[in-house]
């Protein structure tokens, strides 16, 4: 299938067009809307979800960036929007180099666009259960030097995998691959145990076939043997606050707000190769 014809797909939603929908955007169909209208009823603060997903992936990036790592593979990368990975990623380091890998060619055709002249930041259309693939595109072996530390990046995806596709597989694989220090961020939807969650994960399953809320356990799981950052699994919201204009800072932050039961509904840790 060629870019051209997938953009012009119109007939089936798509997790990334769906995404960008709750997230206020333009790319997207109306099989998309139908899908996202779904989670806006049956979940109303769908929307507060992605937002802080997105917001949590920015703080993870520049804290990643700030300890020195200026390259990133970004898996499950989703259609470009304001502060993509490499542009928070070049306010810290001037260097940082991105490769963006979705298996959406939709996502694939606006990325491309996006980083058409942009020589440290390329886009690859692949199924990120291949990592071998990924990890040998030429593209991708141009931009990063897999001797040096990588920051590795799912935000957002690994719920797309049902447990017979063997989630943290891709994990364990970049984290056997990359080397001493790389760092590892993974945001997920987290199971609040509560009908909402079990009629969305129905309503997914059931539309796009994909879809798994994970409890805390199951999340953290994923992170296989690989040490994690403070604060350990937590919230997006929660994560890493960036301190309020007077505030004490990020302590006080986490013990602060009081979190609608949306933003419980995912979560996030960053954690690092020993
Ligand atoms: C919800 S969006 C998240 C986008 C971005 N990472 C973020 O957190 O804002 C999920 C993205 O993962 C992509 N995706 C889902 N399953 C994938 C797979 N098996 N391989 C590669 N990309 C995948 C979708 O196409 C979509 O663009």
């Amino acid at each position: 299938m060629t870019d051209r014809t997938a953009e012009d797909d119109r007939s089936k939603p798509s997790i990334a067009r769906i995404y960008d929908y709750l997230l206020g955007g333009k790319d997207n169909y109306a099989v998309d809307r139908e899908i996202g209208d779904i989670f806006i009823r049956d979940l109303p603060g769908s929307p507060a979800i992605a937002l802080a997903n997105r917001q949590a992936l920015v703080r993870a990036v520049g804290a990643i960036a700030r300890d020195g790592i200026s390259q990133f593979v970004d898996l499950g990368s989703g259609l470009p929007t304001a502060d993509n990975v490499h542009q928070v990623a070049r306010r810290h380091r001037a260097d940082a180099r991105v490769a963006y890998v979705d298996h959406d060619p939709m996502v694939v055709a606006r990325s491309r666009a996006l980083l058409a002249t942009d020589d440290r930041a390329t886009v690859v259309q692949a199924d990120l259960r291949e990592p071998e693939a990924i990890y040998h595109d030429p593209d991708v072996q141009r931009l990063i030097n897999f001797d040096e530390p990588v920051g590795v990046i799912f935000s957002g995806v690994l719920h797309h995998l049902n447990d017979a596709e063997r989630p943290a597989d891709p994990v364990r694989w970049w984290a056997d691959r990359m080397p001493s220090g790389s760092r590892f961020y993974i945001s997920h939807f987290r199971s609040g145990e509560n009908g909402e969650t079990r009629v969305l994960e129905e309503k997914l399953q059931g539309s796009i076939g994909r879809g798994r809320w994970r409890t805390d356990e199951e999340i953290t799981d994923l992170f296989g043997d690989l040490e994690l950052l403070e604060p350990g699994l937590a919230h997006c919201s929660l994560w890493r606050p960036d301190p309020a204009p007077g505030d004490g800072g990020a302590d006080s932050v986490m013990g602060g707000p009081d979190l609608t039961v949306w933003e419980q509904l995912i979560s996030c840790a960053l954690a690092r190769k020993p």
